[in-house]
């Protein structure tokens, strides 16, 4: 059976930073407050103009230039977003042509911040199958333009950012060796945008009443959070016949640092192995888990046939997890 994993990665993260003391200007919160419950002290933020598509054209190009690979040669693009350019085109045919991938299928893929690790699954199979060699998946967000900046319990939360993998054929026994994409939508209504498709279309009633934005109910998220990532990340490393004690590196989803404690404790992980960088960026969604991959990468982390083990979940709701030999 064809071996398939990644090839290459790329990030990227606008300039401006929005630090915690910022935003005890712009709402009632404290530095505080905001590190002791969610571990987050800077976020990223797009400058004016800057859209989902540019900051993933940049991780794009860099996932490239690291894997080696041409824009010709991608037969695939696929964006994960919550927060696209526009509702339609895909922003991944925005990228498909901005980057010259001229013999790319293209499509967005929508599972809040279980997007890549969805994309992972989708990209890794269609490979695996033979329809195409090689396919470039990216998770982006610009979070910031969906925020409302009067919503304390939102707005200190996310940021903007993107991350991008070059997927392949690579050598026997590495790449993805197992999968676990999982949903339940009875939780769509914790996460959600409420107006501006089909079922509230935009008017002056969506807008005044602050429809646009992101809307959460973060305790339903956290209590699904903690539940889920641990079950999620076992049932992945089942079917590649591992155990949580042969991971060598734990990528989970970057939402809240009690988040991330409370998986590596439930797989009994120490922090060591754990990937955080949650205080830096704040929660990037579907572009957080690709973020983390490519700084564990600068940094030296990733070794060859080490094991790691991605876990997102988030809007959908949704839960993903992917076993991969590096
Ligand atoms: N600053 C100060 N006080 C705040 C702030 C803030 N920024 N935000 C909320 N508070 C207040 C609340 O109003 C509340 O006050 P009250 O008791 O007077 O009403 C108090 O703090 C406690 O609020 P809780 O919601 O109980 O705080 P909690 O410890 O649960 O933390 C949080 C809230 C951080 C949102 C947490 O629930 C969480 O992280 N949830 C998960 C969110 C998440 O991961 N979402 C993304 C999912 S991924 C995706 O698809 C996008």
């Amino acid at each position: 059976e064809k071996a398939v994993g990644i090839l290459g990665l790329g990030c990227y993260v606008p300039e401006k930073v929005l630090t915690n003391h910022d935003l005890e200007k712009i709402v009632e919160t404290s530095d505080e407050w905001i590190v002791e419950r969610t571990g987050i002290k800077n976020r990223h933020i797009a400058a004016e103009g800057e859209a989902t598509s540019d900051m993933s054209v940049i991780a794009a190009e860099r996932a490239l230039a690291d894997a080696g690979v041409s824009p010709e040669e991608i037969e695939l693009v696929i964006v994960a977003t919550a927060s696209a350019d526009h509702a339609f085109p895909s922003t991944a045919c925005l990228v498909q042509d901005r980057i010259g991938a001229k013999n790319a299928a293209a499509f967005d893929l929508s599972a809040g911040c279980s997007g890549f690790v969805y994309s992972l699954g989708v990209a890794s199979q269609m490979v695996k199958s033979g329809l195409y060699k090689k396919a470039l998946i990216i998770g982006a967000e610009t979070l910031s333009r969906i925020m409302n900046w009067e919503d304390r319990n939102t707005c200190v939360l996310f940021g903007d950012g993107a991350g991008a993998a070059v997927i392949g054929e690579v050598e026997d026994g590495l790449g993805v060796l197992g999968i676990d994409l999982g949903s339940d939508g009875s939780g769509g209504k914790y996460l959600f945008q409420p107006a501006g498709g089909s079922r509230r279309p935009a008017s002056h009633e969506t807008v005044d009443a602050r429809e646009h934005f992101i809307h959460m109910n973060g305790n339903e998220v956290f209590k699904f959070a903690i539940q889920i990532m641990g079950k999620t990340a076992k049932r992945a490393l089942a079917k590649a016949g591992l155990e949580p004690a042969d991971v060598d590196l734990l990528v989970p989803h970057q939402a809240n640092i009690r988040i991330i404690n409370s998986a590596a404790k439930r797989l009994k992980m120490p922090m060591e192995k754990v990937w955080v960088n949650v205080d830096k960026y704040g929660n990037t969604s579907a572009a957080s888990i690709p973020i983390a991959l490519c700084e564990a990468q600068e940094q030296g982390v990733l070794k060859k046939g080490g094991t790691v083990l991605l876990v997102g979940f988030g809007a959908g709701l949704t839960w993903s997890s992917i076993v991969l030999k590096w």
